[in-house]
């Protein structure tokens, strides 16, 4: 474990039992269908490489950043596109794929703004869960795990985008956040 982790909040067996199921959920709900699967940069980076191998129907993928502005809970346009999709999504069924959904903000205008591009559909998958800190009404459709409200790092999460390579969710030792 590295040494900046306190502890082990899921761990690679873990995540790993919990995205398959994820992606056969998936499977039999887009069975017929063609999706596109589009990660938010960089926090779904490896959540989204795991679940598209184990998605077992035909798909593309397309890539965002995007950064969200305070303002309020439920007004659009909220949202800074930093990196637009490259494909054309009338039509489509698009699942977005986040590493965390925590005030729900960003995912919030996110999917308003893309629902103005008349996709078919829009489902949001995210691998992590903090309900406590919810401040705009959304749900994710299809959700890894839901975790306390504690800041978590590892496969694709970041504290001042390091720890993102660690193959497992864990909580940082508060002296990392108030020591440098
Ligand atoms: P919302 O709009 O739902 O934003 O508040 C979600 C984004 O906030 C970041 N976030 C975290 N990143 N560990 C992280 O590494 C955390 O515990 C955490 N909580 C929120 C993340 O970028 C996510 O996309
Ligand atoms: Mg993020």
């Amino acid at each position: 474990m590295n040494r900046d982790i306190q502890r082990i909040l899921v761990d690679e067996a873990r995540l790993s039992e919990r995205v398959n199921e994820l992606g056969r959920a998936m499977t039999a709900d887009y069975a017929g269908r063609e999706p596109l699967i589009v990660g938010i940069l960089r926090g779904s980076f490896i959540f989204m490489a795991d679940l598209v191998r184990v998605c077992d129907f035909p798909c593309t993928v397309d890539f965002m950043v995007v950064s969200s502005y305070g303002g309020g809970a439920t007004s659009s346009g909220n949202v800074r596109i930093l990196k637009d999709l490259s494909e054309d999504i009338s039509g489509r069924d698009v699942i977005l794929v986040e590493d965390i959904l925590d005030t729900g903000r960003t995912l919030y205008n996110l999917r308003d703004v893309l629902s103005r591009r008349g996709p078919r559909s829009i489902r949001i998958a995210a691998l992590l869960d903090k309900p406590d800190r919810r401040e705009a009404d959304i749900t994710a459709d299809y959700v890894g795990f839901t975790v306390p409200n504690e800041f978590v790092v590892g496969y694709g999460l970041d504290y001042d985008q390091r720890y993102r390579t660690l193959p497992y969710i864990g909580i940082l030792k508060p002296e990392v956040y108030t020591s440098s």
